[in-house]
């Protein structure tokens, strides 16, 4: 029988999202508790958006707005919906002075430092909203920077910092169950949405990414217009008895990647010469958990976390998963 008084978590107790920040929080005597107020917000809108996926259908919001975002994309009628219940649920934190969103071309300022804004969320509110009309995994996918004083004159320049100073990073995949993966960089967590109570239970603590894994997970239609060492890759790949795995959501493949081990890689082409994911909320925080689950994710010429961001939508090619796997990528790069 565990010890009920015992610290340690163990899989025979019960530990929802919630308790679980609170007790990262005793363990970090600095810690306010205005870092849990964050993370439950994001609990709260990614509850809210996984009804919404749950029942497009039935409420008849499927398809495209006709409208493109920053990016110049098709916008989902889900995107906007989703980007409305993250700004809702978020905008209430008092200790939150900006949001930045795929789907709005500037940022949102809330509070300056002084007003108390100590933290930028960034987010991709629907991941993969291509796939949503055919039930197929989508998610969110959020990124928190601390924010320093005077943050709000300098507008973008105070939230342009490079991934390794995340604070915080994870994703809710709306799957065949909602699951929340979340690090705050020491190591990776995973919850489940377990309905029956409406809350996120820690069933994984500590995630580990396989060392290596003969799976790899990219768009192949794109491969004619990949650089050439990615098509050595996949030769190489080919010959080297690997398997195929391409869902199309990011945050769908990345999870697979993160459980099972193998590579995704979304590389430089002829469309998106620095590759198509951004790098602020996609592959950012992607990268922490990667890293934080003993994995490694690059962009072709070092790790995507160095990478010094220069605009916020800006895009970044992105390579990551076990280790051993992003180094036979990488040898052909640096062949
Ligand atoms: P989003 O739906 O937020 O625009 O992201 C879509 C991204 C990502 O989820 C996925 O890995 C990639 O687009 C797929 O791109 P291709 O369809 O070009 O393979
Ligand atoms: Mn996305
Ligand atoms: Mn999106």
């Amino acid at each position: 029988m565990p010890d009920p008084t015992a610290n340690e978590w163990n899989e025979d107790n019960l530990q929802s999202l919630q308790s679980h920040i609170l007790a990262e929080e005793q363990s970090h005597p600095q810690a306010t508790g205005e870092f849990s107020w964050i993370l439950s917000a994001i609990a709260l809108a990614t509850k809210t958006i996984a009804n919404k996926v749950r029942r497009a259908r039935i409420d008849d919001v499927l398809g495209d707005l006709g409208e493109t975002n920053p990016q110049g994309e098709t916008q989902q009628k889900l995107d906007v919906i989703a980007n409305d219940i993250i700004k809702a649920c978020l905008g209430s934190r008092a200790n939150i002075g900006v949001l930045v969103s795929e789907e709005d071309e500037e940022p949102t300022v809330l509070r300056t430092h002084a007003e108390g804004g100590r933290y930028a969320v960034l987010f991709d509110p629907l991941d993969g909203s291509s796939n949503i009309d055919f039930s197929v995994g989508v998610g969110t996918i959020f990124s928190v920077l601390r924010l320093e004083d005077g943050h709000a004159a300098k507008g973008v320049e105070a939230i342009l910092h490079h991934g390794a100073r995340q604070v915080a990073a994870g994703y809710v995949l709306f799957g065949s169950s909602t699951v929340f993966v979340l690090t705050t960089g020491n190591g990776v967590n995973m919850f489940v949405l377990d309905q029956s109570i409406g809350a996120f239970v820690l069933v994984k603590s500590n995630l580990q990414i396989p060392q290596a894994s003969p799976i790899y997970s990219v768009n192949e239609a794109n491969c004619n217009r990949f650089p050439e060492p990615y098509r050595e890759y996949l030769t190489w790949a080919h010959e080297s008895d690997y398997t195929s795995r391409y869902i199309g959501s990011m945050v769908a493949d990345v999870h697979r990647t993160l459980l099972k081990g193998g590579l995704f890689m979304y590389p430089p082409t002829a469309i998106h010469p620095d590759g198509k994911l951004r790098l602020m909320y996609e592959a950012n925080p992607m990268a922490m958990i990667i890293e934080n689950a003993g994995g490694r994710a690059i962009s072709e010429h070092g790790r995507i976390l160095e990478v010094e961001p220069t605009s916020l939508h800006q895009r970044s090619v992105v390579i990551m998963g076990s280790p051993d796997e992003v180094g036979h990528v990488q040898r052909f790069i640096d062949s």
